[in-house]
């Protein structure tokens, strides 16, 4: 047996949290040596370690008592609160179960159901822009695509799930004056979905939504509007408000776009545009632009009711370093934007009319340390991805000084910074994959799912019986 705990090289000042725990139980002394048996728990923080180890107890525990009733198959899956196995005498419900495939243990059996609606919800909008698939907020597709491709924790039994995934593309009509998706249909597009699903299944009408779940990816999520002092007003509709919100609209502090239960995720970048960027790397890995910053940057921003593009960031970090030696920033659109942030050192990602930035994915995954600027930002998956350890914070406040505080990271912890960065698992928890891969975005939105389970109704009803 062996158990190896792997972490990137964290700064020894830093509460060390374990990140991927791989975890080999070779069982060799059964059937000639032939049986073997493989426990994957990836992404498993420190937090958790009490479970692992319960867990290894519980193995050694069931295996020695029931003796070993291990099937064909070559992977064991640890499972908690399984309710397959009426004969389990364990108080604790745990189990043991074998699959054939390498599945993460850590989602205990948990199922998601995604609903069969009606094209015009979903797959219409593809059908008539592709890129409804691929921008910024097309994490709404990309999520709906890889569930739809998972064995291990799609059920299409909605008897036996433990939540529900409803799946509506409110982010893909696309203006044709600006470009941009227009979210005024939002609420009637998703209020629809509501009435279908709640008039066709007896699910939504049993807890009022609370254990289904809605992506909203888009600037602040499930108050579907760009503009904050709107998006404020309008607030989440009444009927998803109970219900589990994946958004990349994120801060720490109390904000009525967030007042529903939620769990921030990453911007939508296409995998295969990261690839492309990588394979058009300098190829000694040289990074000759210092700090790099390209798009929306007024010269001198509208007033809109009150209100500053990038709260007059962006202006104020072009009138300071624009046309200075080592800052390279770049107000008009390039396609091959990715190119550059490959040769950059740092990549500034200050906050657009929303805190975050599909920036913030792109530097950390093409290895240019994302310098944040967006007061109060929550950052995706910040349980379990490190931020502090791959990027700076820089307050809004301080853009005066950006130079000089980039200057100093230069000079002191940039290596440390880079090679954090260069940590597969950060740069794959970032990205969304079909079919869903280990560790990846959608991986990691299942991983919130699961410490949410106390949700499932399924559940709370197989506990009290
Ligand atoms: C798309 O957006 C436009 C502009 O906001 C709106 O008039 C139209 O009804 C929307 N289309 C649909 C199908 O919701
Ligand atoms: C759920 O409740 C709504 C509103 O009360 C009702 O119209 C609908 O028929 C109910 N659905 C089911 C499946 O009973
Ligand atoms: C911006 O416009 C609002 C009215 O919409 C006005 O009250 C405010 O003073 C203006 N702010 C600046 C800095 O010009
Ligand atoms: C690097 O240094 C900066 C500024 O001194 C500090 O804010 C940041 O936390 C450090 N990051 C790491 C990973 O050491």
């Amino acid at each position: 047996m062996s158990l190896d705990i792997k972490r990137p090289n964290s700064n020894k000042t830093k509460k060390k949290m374990g990140f991927i725990v791989k975890m080999q139980l070779h069982n060799n002394n059964n059937r000639g040596g032939s049986n073997k048996r493989n426990l994957f728990f990836v992404f498993f923080r420190s937090y958790y370690r009490w479970i692992l180890w319960f867990f290894l107890s519980l193995y050694f525990f069931t295996s020695y008592f029931a003796g070993d009733q291990s099937s064909p198959s070559s992977t064991t899956t640890t499972r908690l609160l399984s309710n397959h196995n009426p004969s389990s005498s364990l108080p604790s419900r745990a189990l043991i179960e074998s699959s054939a495939i390498v599945t993460p243990g850590i989602f205990s059996g948990m199922k998601i159901y995604i609903y069969d609606l009606p094209a015009r919800f979903n797959v219409d909008w593809v059908t008539k822009s592709d890129r409804c698939a691929t921008h910024l907020f097309a994490a709404e597709v990309a999520i709906h695509r890889a569930l739809l491709s998972d064995s291990s924790v799609r059920t299409l039994d909605p008897e036996e799930a433990d939540f529900f995934f409803v799946p509506v593309y409110v982010s893909c009509n696309f203006s044709t004056s600006n470009g941009f998706p227009s979210l005024s249909h939002a609420r009637s597009l998703l209020g629809s979905a509501v009435d279908f699903l709640s008039d066709q299944y007896p699910f939504w009408n049993r807890t009022q939504g609370s254990d289904h779940v809605f992506v909203a990816s888009h600037d602040f999520g499930a108050c579907f509007h760009a503009m904050e002092d709107m998006a404020i007003e309008e607030g989440i509709p009444e009927f998803m408000k109970k219900s589990i919100i994946l958004q990349t609209f994120g801060v720490n502090y109390k904000h009525p776009c967030q007042e529903a239960e939620h769990v921030v995720i990453p911007p939508y970048i296409p995998p295969e545009s990261v690839q492309r960027a990588m394979d058009r790397a300098p190829a000694n890995g040289r990074r000759d632009i210092w700090a790099f910053f390209r798009g929306k940057m007024e010269v001198n921003p509208k007033n809109i009711s009150g209100r500053f593009y990038s709260k007059g960031v962006r202006t104020a970090i072009l009138k300071k370093y624009g046309g200075r030696r080592r800052f390279y920033l770049n107000r008009h659109r390039f396609a091959g934007y990715r190119s550059e942030i490959v040769r950059s050192v740092f990549c500034l990602c200050p906050l657009g009319w929303a805190p975050w930035s599909p920036r913030l994915v792109e530097s950390a995954v093409l290895g240019c340390v994302p310098v944040v600027i967006a007061d109060g930002i929550k950052l995706p998956f910040s349980e379990t991805v490190r931020w502090p350890e791959i990027s700076l914070t820089v307050a809004e406040k301080d853009v005066k000084n950006l130079r000089k505080i980039l200057e100093h990271v230069a000079v002191t912890n940039l290596s440390v910074i880079q090679r954090n960065l260069r940590e597969p698992a950060f740069k794959r928890a970032l990205l969304y994959n079909v079919p869903m891969k280990e560790g990846d975005a959608t991986w990691h939105i299942l991983e919130a799912l699961w410490r949410k389970l106390d949700r499932s109704y399924r559940r709370s009803r197989v506990l009290s019986e």
